[in-house]
């Protein structure tokens, strides 16, 4: 069973950014998969070097976004970005060291909730930004067109 499950109640109604966070759940998955199936260090490590540069390549792409929507929250939202950052690169390193019991199910259950509460409460304070930054960008656009 895996361990989470993508659900509407995660969903930002922004389809790009929905599929980089389905991939993050898939990603948290597949790791609790090979923890369950008792894979090798070197596999689990592997496994979770892509989640870390996915989550790094997702949290770079939101900020960006967050420049161009101008979002007032941005700092704070980017500290949380770092925390979890820090305490992904720790895991890495301790796998990488192969310190036993370092990916434990108290980690995980770390992982997916963060997640969870992350794009449920953070993620989506930035949705209604980045919606005015694009409609303006594209009435400016229209404008250029002379559209409208
Ligand atoms: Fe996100
Ligand atoms: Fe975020």
């Amino acid at each position: 069973m895996p361990l989470m499950t993508w659900n509407e109640k995660m969903s930002l109604g922004v389809v790009g950014i929905d599929n980089q966070h389905k991939k993050l759940v898939g990603l948290v998955n597949e790791l609790y998969d090979a923890i369950q199936a008792g894979k090798a260090n070197a596999v689990l490590g592997r496994v979770l070097d892509e989640l870390v540069a996915y989550t790094e390549s997702h949290f770079r792409g939101e900020e960006e976004l967050f420049s161009r929507a101008r979002y007032p929250c941005s700092a704070e939202h980017k500290r949380e970005h770092d925390a979890l950052t820090g305490r992904v690169l720790e895991i890495q390193a301790k796998v990488r060291a192969g310190v036993q019991g370092t990916l434990s199910l108290e980690v995980m259950n770390f992982l997916k909730n963060w997640l969870i509460d992350h794009i449920q409460g953070s993620d989506r304070k930035y949705v209604a930004y980045l919606n005015a930054a694009r409609e303006t960008e594209i009435s400016e656009q229209n404008q250029d067109l002379n559209v409208v």
